[in-house]
């Protein structure tokens, strides 16, 4: 795990290292990511907890060493803020849901959350591999969808990039200044409700 102390975040209770170590970087290497590990990271996705056991999620995977077509094609779909930092992604991958129960035809409204679910455990995965990944819902779905050939009844979800971080001081100056802020979460107070809504 390589994720430099001061990003890990300052919780308040004790929570997993792996939990504490992730977060969502913008200044990536660029190197490759072996097939060992990517398999890895795709093997713990797989893992998630789905509603009915669906498993709803699909991902589109570029690397931009081996796929650098579809790489390409995931960058320009990604808003320009996100384009401006996510071109040194080692991968690009964009998270697609099944919205449709394959069993009965009916709809799934539980899609997004495990494909969700599903991101979470590859971005626990990719700690423990040294790597982190950072999701985006800047993008242009429609596009993706067009520029994918994603059919009907599949709802893009999240664009995400993947990689080893590198510096903050390789990216430009405002965007690594965001690389370096405080980490910062609401207090659980403001959240959790022990027996009724109170809000
Ligand atoms: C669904 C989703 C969409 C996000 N969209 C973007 C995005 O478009 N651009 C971006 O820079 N970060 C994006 N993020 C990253 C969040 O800003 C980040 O997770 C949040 O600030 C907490 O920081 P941390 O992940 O480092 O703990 C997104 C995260 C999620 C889960």
């Amino acid at each position: 795990m390589s994720t430099s102390p001061d990003r890990e975040a300052p919780a308040e209770h004790p929570i997993e290292a792996l939990l504490r170590r992730r977060w969502s970087p913008r200044s990536f290497t660029g190197a490759p990511v072996e097939r060992a590990a990517l398999d890895s990271l795709l093997e713990a996705a797989r893992w998630a907890a789905s509603s009915s056991n669906q498993q709803p999620w699909h991902l589109i995977v570029a690397r931009r060493d081996r796929e650098a077509e579809a790489f390409g094609k995931l960058l320009g779909v990604l808003a320009p803020g996100n384009q401006a930092w996510a071109d040194k992604a080692s991968v690009l991958m964009l998270a697609v849901a099944r919205m449709v129960n394959p069993a009965n035809g009916n709809p799934n409204r539980h899609a997004f959350y495990d494909t969700g679910a599903a991101m979470a455990q590859m971005a626990l995965q990719a700690v423990a591999l040294g790597m982190q990944l950072h999701q985006m819902g800047g993008f242009d779905a429609a596009r993706a969808r067009e520029v994918f050939g994603i059919p009907e009844g599949y709802e893009p979800v999240a664009a995400i990039a993947l990689g080893p971080v590198d510096v903050a001081e390789a990216l430009p100056e405002a965007l690594a200044a965001r690389e370096v802020a405080p980490r910062q979460r609401r207090p659980v107070r403001e959240w959790v409700f022990f027996g009724e809504w109170q809000g």
